[in-house]
């Protein structure tokens, strides 16, 4: 089993409960670079992968290979982390290597556990409120959107459907007892809840 673990923006304090616990308890732990080895380093002695700079897409798509195989040998007999910088869902190098995984060994198991990203760990390090829409961006095409206080599911979904968005997910109540996860656009429920959110994505071409 491989699990991604956010280890925070940096500073040694930033890292989860959850994220100390599978560090301290993986078999082995990989990590992409200097900064994520010096957080991983009081839970376990981390294993650095090598992702070299280069364009040459020949030597690139070599190298993530090599590193899925090594990361995927342990993972088939026990647990593994793999710990990077922020969350290790967004734009993140685990997002990369975890789809190399899947192609090159799907019978492994693949899951995440967040960290605090940089996209909202900055505004406490600036001392800036955010309270008004806004768009993260890497330079890539923009095609994604969440909705906080996702009170009407349904009228929201219509309402972006007309924008060109086509894939919707609600999710509410988040990490509780009750949290629900809907995909299908069938099961979207007319009201929501006040702790809800919906991602509602663009087709990537
Ligand atoms: C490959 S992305 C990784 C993002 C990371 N997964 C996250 O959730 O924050 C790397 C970019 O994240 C931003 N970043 C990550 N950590 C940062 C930090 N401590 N201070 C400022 N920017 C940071 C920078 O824009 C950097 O170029």
């Amino acid at each position: 089993m491989l699990i991604g673990v956010g280890l925070g923006p940096g500073d040694p304090g930033l890292l989860t409960l959850q994220a100390v616990d599978i560090l301290q308890r993986a078999n082995k732990v990989f990590v992409p670079g200097r900064l994520a080895q010096e957080l991983v380093e009081p839970y376990s002695q981390p294993y650095m992968l090598e992702f070299p700079m280069t364009k040459d897409q020949a030597v690139l798509q070599s190298h993530w290979e090599k590193n899925a195989d090594m990361v995927a040998g342990p993972a088939r007999d026990g647990l593994v982390a793999f710990g990077l910088i922020g969350d290790p869902n967004f734009f993140s190098t685990f997002t990369h290597l975890r789809r190399i995984i899947q192609q090159r060994h799907p019978d492994i198991s693949i899951s995440t556990i967040p960290g605090i990203s940089s996209i909202t760990a900055f505004a406490s390090r600036a001392d800036i409120m955010m309270d008004t829409s806004f768009e993260v961006s890497d330079g890539s095409p923009l095609t994604d959107r969440i909705i906080l206080k996702a009170r009407r599911p349904r009228e929201i979904i219509n309402s972006l459907r007309q924008k060109g968005f086509e894939d919707f997910i609600l999710a509410q109540r988040l990490f509780s007892d009750t949290e629900e996860i809907i995909k299908d656009q069938e099961k979207m429920p007319d009201k929501g809840d006040y702790f809800s959110l919906i991602l509602a994505r663009k087709r990537r071409e």
